[in-house]
């Protein structure tokens, strides 16, 4: 099938159907041309929790479906191709959390987005790579548990006076991990006018080489603000194609063409028109778990949008 008419398709099928299209940054560019909506996973959360539709078919990884899922009992969501999951989350599960607690029952539980449902149900609130300073600061307590990505509770704590504990105590995104701080410090010797955006799952030393450490839509919103011409890029290849894609006058240099999440790429065009078409691939998170890893969502998006507003 021509990429043409299957878009057609796809486009005829949501109209029936009453279906959005929901993408993260790190879809293939055909599948973030066919999205209703295109952004992080703070602004994927947000949207999710005010769609007027029937059906949402999520183009992300598990965990992002699964959010939309929870925040949408009685909408249908759909995923092109269920076996999209996150790598980052499988490392951080519920029991590693209630012993956590155990051990630090003072703590406050932040626990990233990128986890599984029934982690996030033994958490006091949710945070995204856009809001996790944020989220911690605006806690009581002085002690956070926060997992599982150690290079974002790294960052976490540099920007905050509380004490971040990271669980597990290494867990890490394959692909942010593959960023060399040396390759980064080349590129900015030599393109010395390029402004350096990465985000903050990326190892402590490339972290202290940019100049913005930032979530995926927060990088849009820097090349959009910045008087630069060009940037340097850390973060997955996705993101790099769609700057390139909505900022046609700035140039975008990958700091790693390879930095590829093979889970987010699963989804096609093909898939998506055929998951419409069947109604197949239900994104389902049993009651017990969603609701209360609702409330540790619902937390997270009240508190962001009231820093937001302040
Ligand atoms: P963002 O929320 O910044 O889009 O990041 C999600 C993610 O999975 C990063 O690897
Ligand atoms: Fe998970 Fe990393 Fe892929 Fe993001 S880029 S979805 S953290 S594996």
């Amino acid at each position: 099938m021509r990429s043409q008419k299957i878009e057609e398709k796809i486009r005829e099928l949501k109209e029936k159907e009453n279906a959005i299209i929901l993408a993260h940054n790190y879809q293939r560019p055909e599948v973030q041309l066919i999205a209703d909506y295109l952004g992080d996973s703070l602004d994927l959360a947000r949207r999710s929790a005010k769609v007027d539709c029937k059906l949402i078919v999520f183009a992300g990884v598990k965990f992002m479906a699964e959010m939309a899922a929870i925040l949408n009992p009685e909408r249908t969501v759909l995923m092109p191709d269920l076996t999209a999951g996150c790598p980052l989350a499988e490392q951080l599960s519920a029991q590693a959390v209630r012993e956590a607690k155990q051990r630090h029952p003072n703590a406050a539980v932040v626990l990233y987005v990128n986890t599984l449902a029934e982690a996030k149900a033994e958490a006091d609130v949710c945070c995204t790579s856009a809001n996790a300073a944020q989220i911690v600061n605006a806690l009581d307590e002085d002690e956070v548990l926060f997992g599982p990505d150690h290079n974002l509770a790294w960052y976490t704590q540099r920007r905050s006076n509380k004490h971040v504990v990271p669980l597990p105590e290494r867990g890490y995104c394959y692909v942010h991990r593959m960023f060399q701080a040396a390759d980064i410090a080349r590129l900015k010797e030599e393109y010395p006018d390029a402004e350096v955006l990465v985000h903050p799952e990326c190892d402590p030393e490339v972290q202290k080489l940019a100049g913005h450490i930032c979530s995926t839509s927060q990088m849009m919103t820097r090349a959009k603000a910045s008087h630069a011409k060009r940037f340097i890029i850390g973060t997955e290849i996705g993101m790099v194609e769609r700057l390139r894609r909505e900022f046609p006058d700035k140039e975008f240099i990958p700091a790693l063409e390879t930095a590829i999440c093979e889970d987010m790429k699963k989804h096609t065009l093909e898939k998506i028109y055929l998951t419409l078409r069947d109604r197949k691939n239900i994104v389902r998170v049993p009651p017990r778990i969603a609701g209360r890893a609702r409330a540790a969502i619902e937390r997270m998006l009240e508190l962001s949008g009231r820093a937001a507003r302040d």
